[in-house]
């Protein structure tokens, strides 16, 4: 028998087993009460994102499979500023509490997710009392008094921030425009890791965006983070969102991602990983799609459920990625999908509502897919 390597081995096995033997191998994992977070615990985290899921009832089926599979939790929309203060002052710290103390009873890395954005804000934010835009120097005290509250009310209990969600543009356009860089400028970004690198010295503050395997995107973001290196302000890692494909983004520009970080000596967290396997859709199509029956076929092909072929593509494309992820394992620190089953991710409903995507390691009943037992083979 020529002597093989375990990748190469593992791509043997999953070629001559077939989806149906993935499947049953999955199966096996879970009923062994082993998850990804074993599997992997060499290598890197793994992470989820929780929505409510039970963590008001405090059990639930998902809560039992995210303890079971996993070492780090998100929250997807409960810390974001517009949910948590939706009016100034008024903060909505039921959901977080209980994430945070789920997460620290089930020994999780816990992830706050996130400071600054200019999405999911609330809006009394970028305006003063007469409903007038505010000024430089108010909405710096906005900021900064949010960051102190928020970080410091889990100091010590959330351990990695997503400081600043999605700053910079894709290609050479630099700084995203927003109220953030239109009031306050770029310095927005550093005044946010400065406090809360204040706030609680000891958590891992974390730049987060989508694209970066982007050549533009990653020039600015490399010149942006070797300007901070120089003048320390304290950021510890990138995040890479991980929104993908089946034939998106080129995996050799994604790598060139991954060792420029490296290469700064950042460590890179996967944050957001989900693999959208629908036909390409615009926001714009999204009209079309309940329009016509026609429409509805070709944008939503797979309601009844994901043909073999595409199934085995999705599992493949999982498997490439992590094969990447476990290449640069001294790098990657951790991977985190976008929610833990296909039924609840946000893919169903972006950038067409209604459809029924698969881009998750879990099917709509919590059954672990081909996927997931693909990227358990790597090992
Ligand atoms: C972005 C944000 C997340 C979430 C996803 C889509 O990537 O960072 O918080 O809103 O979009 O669900």
């Amino acid at each position: 028998m020529p002597n093989l390597t375990r990748r190469q081995f593992s791509a043997a096995v999953v070629a001559a087993c077939g989806l149906a033997s993935l499947k049953l191998r999955a199966m096996q994992t879970a009923a062994r009460q082993t998850g990804l977070r074993d599997v992997f615990k060499d290598d890197f985290l793994m992470g989820t994102a929780l929505g409510g899921g039970g963590l008001a009832q405090g059990t639930s089926p998902l809560l039992e499979l995210v303890a079971r599979e996993y070492n780090a939790i998100t929250p997807t929309n409960m810390m974001k500023w517009g949910p948590i203060e939706p009016r100034e002052g008024e903060w909505q710290w039921e959901m977080p509490d209980r994430f945070v103390a789920w997460g620290e009873a089930h020994g999780m890395r816990v992830v706050g997710h996130n400071l600054v954005w200019h999405s999911q804000v609330p809006s009394w934010l970028f305006v003063d009392a007469d409903k007038q835009p505010i000024g430089k120097d108010a909405l710096i005290a906005r900021l900064e008094s949010h960051i102190r509250t928020l970080v410091g009310r889990y100091k010590g209990r959330i351990h990695i921030w997503d400081v600043v969600n999605e700053a910079i543009e894709d290609d050479d356009k630099g700084w995203r425009q927003s109220p953030w860089t239109r009031i306050i400028g770029p310095e927005f970004m550093e005044r946010a890791f400065r406090v809360a690198h204040e706030t609680d010295p000891k958590a891992t503050l974390l730049y987060n965006d989508y694209n970066e395997h982007n050549p533009g995107k990653r020039a600015f973001l490399v010149g942006v983070l070797k300007d901070y290196r120089k003048r320390k302000v304290p950021i510890h890692g990138v995040g890479f969102q991980g929104h993908v494909g089946l034939d998106y983004p080129d995996l050799a520009e994604y790598e060139k991602s991954i060792e420029a970080i490296a290469g700064l000596g950042l460590p890179i967290h996967v944050t957001e990983l989900d693999i959208d396997v629908l036909p390409r859709a615009t926001r714009s199509t999204s009209a079309d799609v309940s329009a016509t029956a026609a429409s509805s076929e070709s944008l939503d092909p797979w309601k009844a459920g994901l043909p073999p072929e595409i199934d085995e593509r999705l599992t493949a494309r999982y498997r490439q990625f992590f094969e990447l992820f476990l290449k640069h394992r001294k790098h990657v620190a951790r991977v985190t999908t976008w929610g833990t089953f296909d039924g609840e991710s946000w893919k169903n409903n972006f950038p067409v509502r209604g459809r029924t995507n698969y881009p998750l390691l879990f099917d709509r009943d919590l059954k672990p897919k081909a996927a997931y037992a693909g990227v358990v083979a790597l090992k």
